[in-house]
């Protein structure tokens, strides 16, 4: 443990010894816990990312060859690119009997646009049941259990801010049927929040740095850092599914998806990634891009506009393929993205408001951006693997994400989906389901994913002949 001299020498060096200017009025412990914090910051590339992404708001460098990503189409006997389905779906099942693939979820975000108090998987996503998001992501992953007859692990990589608060959720519902020896939660590292124009970082409290989680694209280091990585290492993990906390949709264990990936570019492939296509060209999706031969998701604030609306000749989007941000990742990539700085992820820089001590030791609630935070993602590493595939899904199947109190990618939009997917599914089961003159379904439903995670697994002899008008039904 660094003494407060060394530190603040240290921090004087980089223009930042203001955090300890309230370090003599703290009693001990908590004077411990600020240079602890300190020390734990990465002080020594701190200089770099004020000048680079602080002081100067560098543009996205967004390649100038950009093409529209080739990507699998979900209708496998497209005369597109015509691929085996029953082969990838058969290579995904070898692979998952042989116990070699785990689940990763992501939900460190802080949740901030729909306003829900406490960790956003929490949130009651069921149209008819109302479980949260855990919940339904379990169901997913004691389906593939079922299918595989081997234990699915599954990762969850939390933030600070919600990492007890996640632990605790789950033992209030006894991991929701699951083993708690193979769901491991873990929280993603932080960075320091920087006051615009200085690069000062700033204070949350007179013995805290305010800090935010550092992006999705923290997984990779926090994978490592946790030990999530020999553990998989251990159980002989060899890949990874990777998905986002907000999409109740997701089909964790896609064994198509995993089969392609581990024979659709040749080779096995390092990360790859399911698409869907736009609604248009303002939704705000990363968006599957190419270039030099190398995939590439480039987010939707990144896209310059011209391309965004870019069409073909038949009037199509031709950079259509939005990212639902679902993927497979090697765990071999994984440990050399982690292991090796050449392989470091960029960082993206957004301006926020946070609150802060000043320098008479008042909070100020600033009432616009004040700071800029520094995050990575994730997907910054497509272009470093040496293979990737990106393969088509429905959108109505596999993307009904829950981010905003209301209107668009609401929890209200996902109980419509949920319904509207059931629907689909039970009316090609034979089932009869009462639509309004608008065609849209005139009952709410849900189906748990340990009753069928697509319309071929559902069992005609335990399903209702037709549905009541109004009906509220769970399966
Ligand atoms: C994200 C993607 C976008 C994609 C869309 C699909 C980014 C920058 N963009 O947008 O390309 O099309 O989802 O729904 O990600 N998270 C963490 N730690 C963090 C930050 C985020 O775990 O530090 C997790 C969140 O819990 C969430 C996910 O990452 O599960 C997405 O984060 P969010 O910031 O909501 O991304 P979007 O803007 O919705």
């Amino acid at each position: 443990m660094p003494t407060t001299d060394t530190l603040h020498a240290r921090l004087a060096s980089i223009g930042q010894d203001h955090l300890l200017r309230f370090a003599g009025t703290l009693k001990p412990a908590a004077r411990a816990a600020l240079l602890a914090q300190i020390e734990s910051l990465p002080l020594a590339q701190v200089p770099d990312l004020v000048e680079r992404y602080v002081r100067h708001s560098p543009e996205f460098p967004v390649p100038d060859r950009l093409g529209p990503a080739p990507y699998f189409p979900v209708d496998s006997a497209s005369p597109r690119r015509p691929w085996d389905h029953l082969e990838a779906r058969a290579r995904g099942e070898e692979l998952l009997g042989a116990g070699k693939v785990a689940c990763f979820t992501v939900a460190g975000g802080q949740g901030t646009r729909l306003g829900f108090e406490g960790p956003k998987g929490c949130f009651p996503a069921g149209a008819v049941t109302g479980k949260p998001l855990f919940a339904i992501f379990a169901e997913g992953v004691q389906a593939a259990e079922r299918r595989s007859r081997r234990t699915v692990p599954w990762y969850i990589m939390t933030s600070p801010l919600n990492h007890e608060a996640t632990k605790a959720f789950f033992a209030a519902n006894h991991y929701f049927g699951l083993d708690p020896a193979q769901v491991m939660m873990f929280p993603q590292g932080v960075m320091p929040s920087f006051e615009m124009g200085t690069g000062r970082m700033l204070l949350a409290a007179p013995g805290e740095v305010a800090t935010n989680p550092d992006g999705h694209g923290g997984s990779i280091s926090a994978l490592a850092v946790s030990g999530a990585l020999d553990d998989m290492h251990a159980r002989g993990i060899e890949h990874i599914s990777y998905f986002q906390v907000d999409n109740p949709l997701v089909r964790v264990i896609d064994p198509v998806f995993i089969g392609l990936h581990a024979s659709g570019a040749g080779t096995s492939a390092e990360m790859s990634s399911k698409m869907i296509a736009k609604t248009g060209p303002g939704e705000k999706v990363g968006v599957f891009c190419i270039s030099d031969a190398r995939i590439m998701v480039i987010e939707y604030s990144d896209l310059p506009r011209h391309l965004a609306e870019e069409r073909w000749e038949d009037g199509a989007l031709k950079f259509i393929a939005g990212s639902p941000a679902i993927h497979l990742i090697s765990v071999r990539f994984a440990a050399k993205l982690a292991g090796d700085p050449a392989f470091a992820l960029p960082f993206h820089r957004a301006e926020k408001k946070v609150p802060y001590i000043d320098d008479h030791g008042r909070l100020v609630e600033p009432a616009k951006p004040n700071a800029v935070k520094l995050e990575r993602f994730v997907f910054d590493a497509i272009p470093l693997c040496r293979g990737s595939i990106v393969l088509e899904t429905r959108r109505e199947d596999e993307f009904g994400p829950i981010k905003n109190a209301t209107g668009v990618d609401s929890a209200e939009s996902c109980r419509a989906m949920q319904t509207a997917r059931a629907a689909r599914w039970l009316e090609a089961a034979g089932v009869r389901v009462p639509r309004r003159a608008d065609g849209t379904p005139d009952c709410t439903l849900e189906i748990s994913p340990l009753t069928a995670t697509s319309p071929e697994e559902l069992d005609q002899a335990r399903l209702p002949r037709a549905i009541e008008p109004g009906a509220k039904l769970a399966l």
